[in-house]
């Protein structure tokens, strides 16, 4: 029920332009690397400099103004101007919604095509974020027509999906981000049995790597991790196939073990003013977030 309750609020449009005026709150910054190109960049740094790779996100989603959108695109642009010039080690995650995809499919691809355009000049990688199933369908045809003149561009898949083994076949070709599935889904097209996601989720991680297809796997979830392990050592495989993924602020601890041990290991790092969407998505997944808010509000 909570889950349900967080899912529901974090796409409310009031709540989310209220906190935009407001600022972080709640214990965001936990979370939440800033938000300006500055603050992202030093904690980049911070992180790069213990082996640690990262992908930069500009928070904001579900945008129907074609200002905002235009504008999100140019923060993007100055972005990779900013990977580019400061050396850092790390590639971007980009949303179509923020990009125009409930405006217009074709303004959309425009934009996309201009961040392409600089991030192949500078041999950058763009991940596109895959976000609920009402976007899947557009965003994964705009995908590959994308592919058809950059191969600096990939997606997500969400182990949630029934479908998603039959897309992975697809994108044998693809750097892919495989995850468990962060949004509320029907039935009709998603497990809703958590048993059931994490068995898909991990048979598909094994698949992939089995593939010899380069995979993130994006996970705070230490038993998968560990089988996945067990897995590469058993068949021998080459630890060049994958890397690891975990989000900004999560598991920190796991995070530099991981990267210790010598697997590839990149953070997810989101930045920016339009942040409640995403956070509260965070405390639906885990409810124990909730216990950081809560020491968060009342001893700070
Ligand atoms: P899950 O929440 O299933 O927890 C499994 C177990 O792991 C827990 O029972 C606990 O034992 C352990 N655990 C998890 N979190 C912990 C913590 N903080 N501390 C201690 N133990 C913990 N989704 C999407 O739909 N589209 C997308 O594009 C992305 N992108 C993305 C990028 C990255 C880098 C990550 C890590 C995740 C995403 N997601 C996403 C979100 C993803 O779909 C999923 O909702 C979350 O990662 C939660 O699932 P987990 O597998 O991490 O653990």
């Amino acid at each position: 029920m909570m889950r349900n309750f967080f899912i529901h609020i974090s796409n409310n449009e009031f709540l989310n332009n209220q906190a935009k005026k407001w600022g972080f709150f709640l214990g965001a910054d936990k979370f939440i690397a800033g938000t300006t190109i500055q603050n992202v960049s030093k904690a980049v740094k911070q992180l790069n400099a213990t082996g640690i790779s990262c992908t930069l996100d500009n928070l904001g989603e579900f945008v129907l103004d074609k200002t905002e959108a235009s504008k999100a695109k140019d923060k993007i642009l100055s972005l990779l101007e900013a990977i580019e010039h400061e050396n850092m080690d790390c590639h971007l995650s980009v949303k179509l919604t923020q990009l125009g995809l409930d405006i217009d499919q074709d303004y959309c691809i425009l934009n996309m095509t201009e961040i392409l355009d600089l991030a192949k000049k500078y041999n950058i990688f763009v991940n596109i974020d895959m976000e609920d199933y009402a976007h899947y369908e557009q965003t994964l045809t705009i995908l590959k027509y994308l592919r058809k003149n950059y191969t600096n561009v990939g997606t997500v898949i969400q182990a949630y999906l029934y479908r998603s083994e039959d897309d992975l076949m697809d994108l044998k070709d693809v750097r892919i981000r495989l995850v468990k599935g962060a949004y509320k889904e029907d039935a009709k097209v998603a497990f809703q049995n958590q048993q059931e996601i994490d068995d898909n989720f991990l048979r598909l991680c094994k698949k992939r790597l089995l593939d010899g297809a380069f995979t993130s796997f994006a996970t705070h979830d230490h038993h998968i991790i560990d089988e996945l392990k067990n897995f590469v050592k058993e068949n021998n495989l080459d630890q060049e196939c994958f890397e690891f993924q975990m989000l900004y602020g999560f598991r920190n601890d796991l995070q530099s073990k991981l990267a210790k041990e010598g697997y590839h290991f990149c953070t997810y790092i989101p930045f920016g003013d339009d942040w409640f969407g995403y956070f509260v998505r965070r405390l639906a997944e885990r409810p124990q977030n909730l216990n950081l808010v809560i020491k968060d509000a009342f001893y700070t």
